[in-house]
């Protein structure tokens, strides 16, 4: 049976091989869920995309179950303090990857991948709620 980050990194494949950047995208749908956010997040194309690497890294790493994931989700919402992010937010993003990809993939999505990342994405919005606070 396919691991969770298999079936995670299979989206990501079969996304690439859709999508150039799904970047935008996932910015895009950001803003239609949390349109407060707009405001705080700069127009930088550079920044958004090293921010989405990052995340991903995030997911990946989670999907791992390494043991320093605690370490890097806290600095990660100490850095972000001062932009304002709340735990909601990074719900409303972590849910904008998801949505992002389900549409990207379209018929290729299947159940399994949805569960993948549902279950992963529960574990890491928990982490940041032990950080962010809820
Ligand atoms: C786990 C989730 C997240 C990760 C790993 C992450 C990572 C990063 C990184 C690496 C940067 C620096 C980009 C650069 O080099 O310019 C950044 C910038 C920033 N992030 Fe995040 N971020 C996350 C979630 C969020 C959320 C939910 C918000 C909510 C508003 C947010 C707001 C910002 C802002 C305001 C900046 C400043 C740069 C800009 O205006 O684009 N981040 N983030």
């Amino acid at each position: 049976m396919a691991t969770d980050l298999e079936l995670i990194e299979e989206t990501l494949e079969l996304a690439a091989e859709r999508v150039d950047d799904l970047v935008p995208l996932v910015y895009e749908r950001f803003f239609a869920l949390r349109p407060d956010v707009r405001q705080l997040l700069g127009n930088d194309a550079l920044g958004r995309g090293r921010m989405f690497n990052e995340t991903l890294k995030m997911i990946l790493e989670c999907a791992q179950e390494v043991a320093y994931l605690e370490g890097i989700v806290e600095r990660e919402v100490q850095d972000h303090q001062g932009y304002g992010a709340t735990s909601s937010m990074y719900a409303s993003y972590f849910e904008a990857i998801v949505q992002t990809l389900q549409t990207t993939l379209g018929a290729t999505w299947l159940p399994r991948h949805e569960a993948a990342w549902r279950c992963q994405l529960e574990h890491l919005n928990s982490v940041v709620i032990r950080h962010a606070g809820a």
